[in-house]
């Protein structure tokens, strides 16, 4: 259990910004930060983190909350883990002894077994026989130390059992080792999955280690070069990318990606200097690996080994970044050398140069291999085209699509227009097979501002006043100073809201109020509001950034806001009570005529006339506000 006094410090120290930047690349945009969502695979930005209220929202699946929330969202902790993650993030001491007890959730259990088998695995490398048979190779290899301590390098002992007797030892059950495929159980037997080997800890974007590929010592062609831990719990093989925990702040200072093929490919370029670097472990790309790498850089540079294998591995890889509208590019390698033996010759400078000098994008270095290889065979020819345009089909973005065709059209000489005709025939194809999502985006915003009536719109308005700026303090229209909350409370009191989440918050407001607190959307944060906390949210971040149409149809006045905060309150109400008023009035006249006995013709044009000097009356302050 960690104290209260813990959590108290580690919420005071969070700052959300510095949090999410940890997952996602932030643009500054007014006073809030905006980004991809993590959680889609949207194109248009609409996932939004404000400073001042330490939330985010994301706009296009509904999710949003303060710090924990989002860590919660994003790497799938548990609250416990995401408390824990921030303290170590921000150095602050947990008072716990050993926080492995039966209560804790199966993941966290198999986070602490994973950590303390890297921790075996490194006090291994000290010992005799680590630093014989594997300290031994690691310096054979280049490897500093500075490096082994970076990635966590250890060393599993020729034994079979010792790590599972170390865990037993420590407590730790049979059964969630098991799970966390550190041992093999055959025939009645168990022993350790991983023995004699330099062990390589995968870490997830937080630090924690989630799986281990382990790296035979001495060659023996019997036994596989590699071993990696299954998938569990905590390792999902598609979504992890070797290196990216320590990578991932020099990749969005680089604003680049290099991709490569293995373990130690990623560590040798680490240490000359290149750190922007990941590798998708011999396995082929998968989207969200892309879409990891897409939170920090829209740039990727392949660098795989100049074989035929690397070469079919990174056109696919190519194809599904260009999909995802990442924009990539290719460096192929010179014969018989890898990423690992290239940094043995070349400094950090000498390295970034080799990139300069051979990167390609795709569709060139397809270009370039036709050129060079089937120049002078039709059919080959015509294929590889082919090819090359279905790349180029696959480009979400059409503006990029049509610099591409014209490139492919100057190099081969081929006209332009027989090119987007193979091109268009493929898209249409895509397009009846998968609905247009850029269409769909647009018809779903459209419905939005259908759905939102004029009222229910005024309403929100006047809510949203009251959710940012509930704690101001101002001078209203020259009375004395008064509290915004309670200017706000006194002026809406015979508005009847229509909106159940909107009339819950005021009531919240209002009944803290009189206990004498003013309250933030931090008061709604709690379990106690999970009905409303989202509408909070929503209404505490603005959307207007993205949607002009909005602006437009609303009128709605947003810039500088809390500046003339007195006036936009003022007004909000006042639109609301117009709406309310004007909506009342033709309600009224449905009674005229009617057969109903409830009112007479008197008290129906009595009323009306009422209404009337009302909407007067308010049209001419609104007239005088409107103009602010
Ligand atoms: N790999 C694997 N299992 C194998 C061989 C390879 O999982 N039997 C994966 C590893 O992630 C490895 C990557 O494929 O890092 C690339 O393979 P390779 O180039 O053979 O290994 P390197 O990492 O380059 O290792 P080394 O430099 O020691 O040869
Ligand atoms: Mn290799």
């Amino acid at each position: 259990m960690i104290s209260d006094n813990t959590i108290q410090e580690i919420k005071e120290r969070i700052d959300i910004v510095e949090v999410v930047g940890d997952f996602v690349d932030l643009k500054k945009s007014g006073s809030s930060y905006k980004a991809l969502s993590p959680f889609t695979s949207e194109k248009t930005p609409s996932f939004f983190v404000s400073p001042s209220k330490q939330i985010f929202k994301c706009f296009s699946t509904g999710k949003g909350g303060d710090a924990i929330e989002f860590l919660k969202e994003v790497e799938s902790m548990s609250y416990v883990e995401a408390l824990k993650y921030l303290a170590e993030k921000y150095g602050i001491e947990i008072d716990e002894v050993d926080s492995y007890s039966p209560q804790n959730t199966e993941k966290e259990s198999l986070y602490i077994i994973t950590s303390k088998s890297n921790e075996f695995f490194i006090k291994n490398l000290e010992s005799q026989d680590g630093q014989n048979f594997a300290k031994t190779y690691l310096d054979h290899r280049g490897f500093s130390s500075d490096m082994i301590k970076e990635f966590g390098i250890g060393y599993s002992s020729k034994d079979w059992n010792s790590l599972f007797n170390y865990l037993t030892e420590n407590g730790y059950e049979e059964d969630l080792i098991e799970k966390a495929g550190l041992i093999i159980k055959k025939n009645n037997k168990k022993y350790d999955r991983f023995r004699n080997r330099l062990m390589f800890p995968i870490h997830n974007l937080s630090g924690k280690v989630i799986a281990f590929g382990a790296r035979q010592i001495k060659e023996d062609k019997k036994q596989p070069k590699y071993i990696n831990s299954p998938e569990t719990n905590l390792y999902v093989k598609s979504d992890v990318l070797y290196g990216l925990y320590q990578s991932k702040n020099d990749i969005r200072k680089e604003d680049k990606c290099i991709l490569v093929e293995g373990y130690t490919d990623v560590i040798s370029l680490y240490q000359i200097g290149i750190k922007n670097v990941v590798s998708s472990s011999g396995t082929s790309l998968t989207n969200n690996q892309i879409k990891l790498i897409s939170r920090y850089t829209k740039n990727i540079t392949i660098l795989f080994d100049g074989d035929d294998a690397g070469l079919s591995a990174s056109l696919r890889g190519m194809n599904l970044i260009l999909e995802n509208d990442l924009n990539v590019k290719i460096v192929s390698l010179p014969e018989n050398e890898d990423p690992d033996s290239l940094s043995k010759k070349l400094d950090e400078s000498k390295f970034k140069e080799f990139l300069k000098s051979r990167e390609t994008d795709l569709i060139n270095y397809k270009v370039k291999i036709l050129n060079e290889n089937y120049k002078n065979d039709p059919v080959k020819k015509s294929d590889m085209i082919f090819d090359i345009v279905k790349s180029i089909s696959k480009i979400p973005n059409s503006i990029k699509r049509s610099v591409f065709i014209k490139e492919t059209s100057n190099s081969l000489n081929i006209n332009e227009n027989s090119l987007i005709t193979e091109m268009n025939k493929l898209l249409i194809n895509k397009n009846t097979q998968k609905p247009n999502k850029i269409l769909k985006e647009i018809n779903d915003n459209e419905n939005k501002i259908e759905i939102n009536n004029v009222i229910n719109h005024h309403e929100r308005e006047c809510v949203r006043m009251l959710v940012n700026y509930g704690k101001s303090d101002f001078e209203i229209l020259g009375l004395d100073r008064k509290s915004f909350i309670e200017y706000f409370l006194r002026e809406i009191e015979d508005v009847d809201f229509t909106n159940k989440s909107y009339i819950k918050i005021i009531k919240t407001f209002k009944e803290e109020f009189q206990q004498n607190n003013i309250i933030d959307i931090n008061h709604f944060l709690s379990e106690k509001y999970n009905d409303i906390k989202n509408d909070v949210i929503d209404l505490s971040t603005s959307k207007y950034e993205i949607s002009s149409k909005w602006k437009e149809k609303f009128n709605i006045h947003v810039t500088d806001e809390s500046d003339s905060l007195k006036k936009t309150t003022y007004n909000n109400i006042l639109r609301l009570k117009f709406r309310l008023i004007k909506k009342m009035i033709n309600d009224n006249l449905k009674n005229l005529g009617s057969d109903s006995e409830t009112y007479s013709e008197e008290e129906v044009i009595n009323t009306h006339n009422k209404l009337k000097s009302a909407e007067m009356e308010i049209a001419k302050q609104l007239g005088n506000v409107t103009s602010i």
